[in-house]
């Protein structure tokens, strides 16, 4: 008879109770602990087994996951459990930095144990579901090894063996929601003073969104080939419909805080002679620059 697969949760707050739930209902013999007592109660009546202290947590199963607050959370926790580091593979969740995650990676490195850094593309409703999806990078092998337990908690994503590449892709993920978001924000203000409510108009923009994410493809592929020639969409034909928005929203009193720093590439595209290049073409004017620090490792 085979043995029942161990993880260890660290921290049972939003994220990592239902971390702990997924591995549990999955089959895992499943070591909780989290900062302030009371929290394993509930866990612990479906099956997990507390631990007293986060080094004990450590010590008792060769895979730890850690969805903590952040990086001081981390640090804090493991700083007592370095002795019992050796052999373990330590998956911090937390949001973090590019560089506290390659901070942690040595940390824990040094201590002879492997690290994973992981970022939550989920909600807790979402672990365990099709909805969410994480992102990982650092050490290749532990990643292989582990593979099945992270993906009992959402489909994994791997990124390399720079620690810090999990959270530069997470930023990434999240700079392309907020510009989506935000546009959002500011539609819903100018439609508003409009007569049109916000939640009226939500469905209409989800919609549009949806649409919207089936160009992306299109924009990789000319961005990535830097040939902006043939797009259906150009630089001019969006820097109208931009200077006609930013126009709308000023006579209506509505901020154009959002919309200004598109419209500013858009002109400047043009005035470099590529208006009638692709839309995608504003790319060029973002970078990434060479030697960029962000790309340091
Ligand atoms: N919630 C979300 O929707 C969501 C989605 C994606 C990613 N995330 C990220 O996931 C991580 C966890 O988020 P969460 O929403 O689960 O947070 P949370 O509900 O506030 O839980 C935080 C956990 O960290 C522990 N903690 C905080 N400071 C600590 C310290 N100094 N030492 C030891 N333990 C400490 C807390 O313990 P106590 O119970 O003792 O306070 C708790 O277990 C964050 O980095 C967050 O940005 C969250």
């Amino acid at each position: 008879m085979s043995e029942r697969p161990r993880v260890s949760v660290l921290g049972l707050g939003r994220m990592g109770t239902p971390i702990a739930v997924a591995f549990l209902d999955a089959g895992y013999e499943t070591v909780v602990w989290n900062r302030s007592p009371g929290k394993t109660c509930g866990l612990a009546a479906r099956g997990a087994i507390p631990a007293g202290t986060a080094a004990e947590a450590v010590a008792a199963t060769s895979l730890v996951v850690a969805p903590l607050l952040d990086y001081a959370a981390v640090r804090e926790t493991l700083g007592p459990a370095g002795s019992v580091l050796r052999g373990r593979t330590v998956v911090n969740l937390a949001n973090t930095t590019p560089d506290q995650a390659r901070d942690l990676a040595a940390w824990i490195g040094g201590h002879g144990g492997d690290y994973l850094d992981g970022a939550m593309m989920a909600l807790p409703e979402t672990v365990a579901t099709d909805a969410g999806f994480f992102l990982y990078s650092g050490a290749e092998e532990a990643f292989t090894a582990h593979r099945a337990a992270l993906e009992v908690m959402a489909p994994a994503h791997y990124f390399g063996d720079d620690p810090g590449s999990a959270e530069v892709h997470d930023l990434a993920l999240l700079g392309t929601g907020y510009g989506a978001l935000a546009g959002f924000l500011h539609a819903a203000a100018l439609l508003r003073s409009a007569g049109t409510d916000p939640e009226v108009f939500a469905p209409l923009a989800a919609r549009w969104l949806r649409g919207m994410a089936d160009f992306l493809p299109e924009l990789a592929r000319e961005a990535g080939a830097g040939q902006y020639a043939n797009g259906a969409s150009t630089v001019d034909l969006n820097r109208a419909a931009v200077d006609s928005l930013i126009g709308l929203s000023r006579a209506g009193g509505i901020a154009t805080d959002i919309h200004e720093p598109l419209q500013r590439l858009l002109h400047r595209r043009a005035a470099d002679g590529h208006g009638a290049d692709s839309f995608s073409s504003v790319f060029e004017l973002l970078g990434p620059k060479p030697n960029s620090p962000l790309y340091e490792k």
